[in-house]
């Protein structure tokens, strides 16, 4: 489903940060990132597949054209692998899709969450048809926020139920950015 949208994962950005494709050379970092409590603190139980044990299965099959609905590219700075960015809950009749972050926690505090998160939104709205992106967060997640919040990202509903995986749906914020069309656009 989410192939109709994109269907290479692209090399997206020129400077410092970049989202690519995940590749084994990442398979200890990723290990890494997945077993660090604080980077799943505020992350819902089924994005990006923690419940497989063998990463190197993981990767090998990320880009399996009959995966579920979501994409995933990793966060690269200065060439190092440093987290991942997904794009899921592909909504075709409503061109409208979901985005999620996590990155390594060493990585934390210099900025590459806001810019890996302003190249997704930006290719999205200038490669395909895609005119809302929407975000949910756990209310005491004020970093994710603030990454949503410096990429124009608007504060639309909070503490709405939500189900993140676990035994019971948790109270969420939701943030949407909708696709402005320029007057030369028209
Ligand atoms: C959330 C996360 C992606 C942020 O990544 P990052 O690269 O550190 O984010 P940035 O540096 O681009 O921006 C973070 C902003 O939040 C602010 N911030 C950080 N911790 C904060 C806190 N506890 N309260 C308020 N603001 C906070 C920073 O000061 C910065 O804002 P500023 O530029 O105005 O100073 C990263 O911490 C992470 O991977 N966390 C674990 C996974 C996760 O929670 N993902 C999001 C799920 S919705």
């Amino acid at each position: 489903m989410i192939r109709k949208l994109i269907s290479e994962v692209p090399c997206i950005g020129t400077g410092n940060v970049i989202l690519r494709k995940v590749t084994l050379a990442e398979k200890e970092s990723l290990k890494k990132m997945t077993c660090n409590p604080h980077v799943y603190r505020y992350l819902p139980a089924f994005l990006y597949k923690k419940k497989y044990e063998d990463i190197e299965y993981v990767i090998n099959h990320l880009y399996d054209e009959d995966s579920n609905d979501s994409f995933i590219t990793g966060i690269y700075f200065k060439d190092d692998f440093c987290g991942l960015e997904e794009i899921y809950g592909f909504r075709d009749d409503d061109h409208k899709i979901s985005i999620g972050y996590r990155l390594m926690e060493e990585y934390w505090g210099l900025g590459i969450a806001t810019e890996a998160l302003r190249l997704m939104t930006e290719y999205l709205f200038k490669n395909t048809d895609i005119e809302l992106i929407t975000a949910s967060v756990l209310p005491e997640n004020k970093a994710s926020a603030r990454v949503l919040e410096k990429n124009g990202f608007d504060l639309i509903e909070q503490n709405v139920p939500e189900d993140w995986g676990f035994d019971k749906p948790l109270p969420t914020d939701k943030w949407i950015k909708r696709l402005i069309y320029q007057k030369d656009d028209l």
